[in-house]
């Protein structure tokens, strides 16, 4: 489909210029492949594995996915693919990835402390030098139906002062919160309306889709077949313009 400069592509090590070129084609991908998570830099697997969520919710959620497609066609237009710059007009959108984050965050388990003092905390008494592990999957998992994947949570009002946003815990807490924390939401931002601008992620034929995860320190899907394809010919357009200005360093 890319021609010539497809063959430069094809040997990048960038997973996102793969995933932009094995979509195009219209095959019916094996996720983890495309994003070798094993071999990925370590501190960007949380961010590919957000990603991999997101592909498989969008996968799950036809008519959430219409949604959100529907908010960036509107506030953004068809011809262009939206930028970071444009997340804060696209409020369903954004609630989209706040939901995959807590959906099933990236990190289940934070890395572990050591207690310096003695403490209580809710009548428990916990000795000084007790290891305590932060439990970000719990904190997932405090909503009404929480394994429904549903955005409206974080924009209803009624609802959302009681949700607690992935921003401020899916990152870890504390001195050690995570410091990639922006670099990878600004990522999750372009990656996540870059997607839902251009392609349509949709079940594979005849095949029901059972999400499962990796019982991984970062969490991610086990491998699922989807189906990727460009939007129109005008979005594959786009696409293609868009994978070659991308530079990988
Ligand atoms: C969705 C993406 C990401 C998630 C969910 C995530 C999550 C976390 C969590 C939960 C921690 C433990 C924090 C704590 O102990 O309270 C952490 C630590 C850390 N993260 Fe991230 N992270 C992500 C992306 C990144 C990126 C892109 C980088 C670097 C470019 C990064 C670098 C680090 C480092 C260096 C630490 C260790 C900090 C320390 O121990 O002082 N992370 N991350």
């Amino acid at each position: 489909m890319y021609g010539g400069e497809s063959q430069v592509l094809r040997s990048s090590r960038n997973p996102i210029q793969k995933f932009f070129i094995l979509a195009g084609t219209e095959t019916v991908i094996h996720f983890p492949l495309i994003f070798s998570l094993p071999q990925t830099n370590k501190n960007f697997r949380q961010t590919f594995a957000t990603s991999a969520t997101f592909i498989l919710a969008m996968a799950l959620n036809p008519e959430v996915q219409k949604k959100a497609q529907a908010e960036i066609d509107r506030v953004i237009g068809t011809d262009k693919v939206p930028t970071i710059a444009d997340a804060s007009k696209l409020p369903y959108t954004m609630a989209v990835l706040k939901e995959t984050m807590r959906w099933h965050p990236p990190v289940p388990l934070s890395i572990p402390r050591r207690t310096t003092q003695d403490d209580t905390f809710n009548k428990y008494f916990i000795p000084k030098d007790t290891v305590v592990i932060p439990n970000l999957w719990a904190v997932s998992r405090s909503v009404a139906n929480p394994e429904q994947f549903n955005p409206d949570r974080y924009l209803d009002k009624n609802m959302s002062s009681s949700i607690p946003d992935p921003s401020e815990w899916a990152f870890g807490m504390g001195r050690r919160i995570c410091p990639g924390r922006y670099l990878a939401e600004n990522s999750l931002k372009a990656i996540v309306t870059g997607i839902l601008a251009t392609f349509d992620i949709l079940p594979p034929e005849n095949e029901i889709i059972l999400p499962e995860f990796t019982s991984t320190h970062v969490s991610y899907p086990k491998p699922f077949r989807c189906q990727i394809r460009p939007r129109s010919q005008e979005k594959e357009q786009l696409i293609k313009a868009r994978v070659l200005e991308v530079k990988v360093t």
